[in-house]
């Protein structure tokens, strides 16, 4: 078999890493890749967003299978145009994208359905939308642009005030541009978030192992948002019970709705969900592999991590008896940044450190070190992003797996490096507490 991974971040250095140790391999190409994901798989000089390029590559290369990394690629309709041309996308359409390219629309299909969110208005112009923050009680509330925001468009306001300011930004100011020409605004959720991946050809799901997320770029989870700062998996938030309510109340319910509008899914359904107490309610779904939680997932995995992706492609699922059953272990990602991240930062600093780091993990444990923003320059490796590295480490338990983690990351060094110490610390906590 002969894949193409498409993307160039830690997620896709975790699926060509996980993909290359499949027997049924015989290519695996990634576009455009980067320094690390270059030591398992062939970078092709192409970019996600060349759809034309791409599928021409892809048909002379004769590929078999496609996954897409990004969203954004996906909600330009790349999963189409690559099927139209006949070949076999692990990533859904531009019409199931819209989960992820429009929260309106996702909000629309929750309410829909009867999956369980966060109450919601939609508003396509200001001053309604601005009338009806005032119609709210005093307190948080949240406003999100409609569209693609690179991550960015949601605000957790904690006053009316806040919202309003939000809003302004989003629709008067235009901050986001066309991704903000339509607003949701919803009801705050307290509770704590976890992160639950589905794979699906539209009809069967495998759920994949959970994982919880680390948003925000300081320690105790403070200031500004990023891309994430690390993961760990399993998240304990997500109980036996709640995992099975995941599927019987959000996956199964959503597959269905899709399926009656004739929507044909095939790839990842990403809930981010919140757990209150035995509740669990949608924050939001992407229609794509979490990152940095893939980095944390995938290291679990037992099996072959290419025949579920290919029935899914396939639509095959059903009756194949496959499984995305995890192992015991536990894995932790530390995400290392440039400084300044998520504010500017800059590129092209060296990076030390990272030879024979595999020899920091003990017996029985694992580590790799996913490479998110990097490049090669006069044959060092550099940095080339905000977030550059994902330090993964997975052990029997999470406490041995996150030493690890931390251990390699302390030999890794470039001018201004920061990562967060207190990765899985909710996890933690919680075993303190028992
Ligand atoms: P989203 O892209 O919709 O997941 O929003 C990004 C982040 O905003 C989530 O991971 C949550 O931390 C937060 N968030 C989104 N919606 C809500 C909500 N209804 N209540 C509380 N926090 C939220
Ligand atoms: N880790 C959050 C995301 O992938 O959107």
């Amino acid at each position: 078999m002969r894949v193409l991974i498409v993307g160039g971040g830690g997620r896709e250095h975790a699926l060509a890493w996980k993909l290359a140790q499949s027997p049924l391999l015989t290519g695996i190409y990634c576009a455009p890749g980067n320094a690390g994901i270059a030591t398992v798989a062939e970078c092709v000089p192409l970019q996600a967003e060349d759809a034309a390029d791409l599928k021409e590559w892809a048909l002379a290369h004769k590929i078999d299978l496609t996954v897409v990394g990004p969203e954004a690629p996906l909600a330009a309709g790349l999963a189409d145009h690559f099927r139209a041309a006949g070949l076999k996308v692990f990533g859904p359409g531009s019409a199931g994208a819209r989960l992820e390219g429009s929260k309106a629309w996702a909000k629309e299909q929750m309410s829909r359905w009867g999956i369980p969110t966060a109450g919601f208005a939609v508003f396509d112009r200001y001053e309604p939308a601005r009338r009806h923050i005032d119609t709210l009680p005093e307190g948080p509330v949240v406003v999100k642009a409609d569209g693609l925001a690179a991550g960015k468009g949601v605000t957790v306001a904690r006053t009316r005030g806040e919202a309003e300011e939000a809003l302004r930004k989003i629709m008067v100011e235009g901050v986001f541009g066309a991704a903000g020409g339509r607003v949701v605004i919803e009801d705050c959720l307290t509770g704590e978030e976890v992160s639950v991946l589905a794979v699906t050809d539209g009809k069967e799901l495998l759920v994949l192992p959970s994982a919880q997320d680390h948003k925000a770029i300081g320690e105790g989870d403070t200031g500004p948002n990023t891309g994430g700062m690390g993961a760990y998996s399993p998240a304990p938030a997500l109980t036996a019970r709640l995992s099975h309510a995941a599927v019987e109340t959000v996956f199964r319910p959503l597959l269905a709705g899709l399926n009656a509008q004739g929507v044909d899914y095939r790839g990842v359904i990403y809930a981010g969900l919140m757990v209150s107490g035995n509740r669990i309610s949608v924050l939001e779904f992407n229609v794509r592999f979490g990152d940095p939680e893939t980095q944390a997932i995938l290291p679990r995995l037992e099996a072959d991590l290419l025949p579920p992706l290919l029935a899914a492609a396939e639509g095959r699922l059903a009756g194949s008896g496959l499984e995305l059953r995890a192992s015991a272990a536990a894995a932790a990602c530390v995400v290392i940044a440039s400084p300044g991240y998520p504010g500017p930062y800059p590129t092209g600093q060296a990076i030390s450190g990272l030879d024979r780091i595999e020899e920091f993990a003990g017996a029985d444990e694992g580590l790799a070190v996913f490479h998110a923003g990097t490049a090669v320059q006069n044959g060092a490796i550099v940095t080339a992003g905000g977030r550059v590295l994902g330090v993964t480490a997975w052990a029997k338990e999470l406490p041995a797996a996150l030493a690890t983690a931390y251990r390699a990351a302390d030999q890794i060094s470039f001018p201004g490096c920061y990562f967060r110490r207190d990765i899985a610390h909710r996890a933690l906590g919680r075993k303190e507490e028992s």
